[in-house]
């Protein structure tokens, strides 16, 4: 946990979503392909995770560690040669933590249609200080309407997240307390 006083409000002056968007480019290659001929889901997930760090050492003004990702979504397959683009962005922020929304698009090398969205991902990081341990994160200020809808989403995404840990760590200490050693 934390060593900040509970209640301690972030003071630090807001920031813009815009101030962080960030996108990622790379063009894939055969070094990022699976057995089948496409490319391997942990390459678009690192890109993912690189996109959305950055994204949140941007905002937070300082070094974040990802503290979970969620919701990977890998919606149609990436070949060699395909342009991948991986937009990210500040959805939410909490005391110490922001949660990255990010969006995976793909031109593909031999078509010159729109890119294509391929994937989707949330993060959550934690601002860390330079023991690791967690500092306040400025508040993010929505843009737009959409910005605003993605805010509330990441709300709920946040109370379930919550829920579901607070679920699991209660159901462990009630087997723990009736004696089971699993
Ligand atoms: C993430 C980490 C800093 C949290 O530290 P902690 O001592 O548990 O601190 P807290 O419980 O106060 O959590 C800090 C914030 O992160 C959030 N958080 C912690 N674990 C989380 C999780 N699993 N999912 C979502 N949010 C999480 C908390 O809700 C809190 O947010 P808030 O301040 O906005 O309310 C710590 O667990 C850590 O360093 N993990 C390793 C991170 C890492 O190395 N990532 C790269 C993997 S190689």
């Amino acid at each position: 946990m934390t060593d900040l006083a509970p209640g301690t409000e972030s003071t630090i002056p807001g920031k813009p979503t815009s101030a962080s968007r960030t996108t990622l480019s790379h063009i894939m290659t055969h070094a990022d392909t699976n057995l089948l001929g496409t490319v391997h889901g942990g390459v678009i997930m690192k890109l993912v995770d690189d996109a959305a760090g950055a994204v949140a050492g941007r905002h937070s003004g300082g070094p974040a560690v990802t503290a979970s990702m969620d919701e990977m979504a890998f919606l149609e397959p990436v070949r060699v040669g395909d342009l991948v683009h991986v937009k990210a962005q500040v959805n939410w922020t909490g005391r110490t933590s922001m949660e990255v929304g990010v969006r995976v698009l793909a031109e593909r090398w031999n078509e010159s249609t729109p890119a294509q969205q391929v994937g989707s991902a949330y993060l959550v990081f934690a601002a860390v200080d330079a023991d690791g341990k967690p500092r306040l994160v400025p508040p993010v200020i929505p843009e737009s309407d959409r910005d605003r809808r993605r805010s509330q989403e990441a709300q709920i995404r946040r109370t379930h997240r919550l829920a579901r840990r607070r679920a699991i760590m209660e159901l462990r200490e009630s087997r723990a307390a009736e004696g089971f050693d699993d």
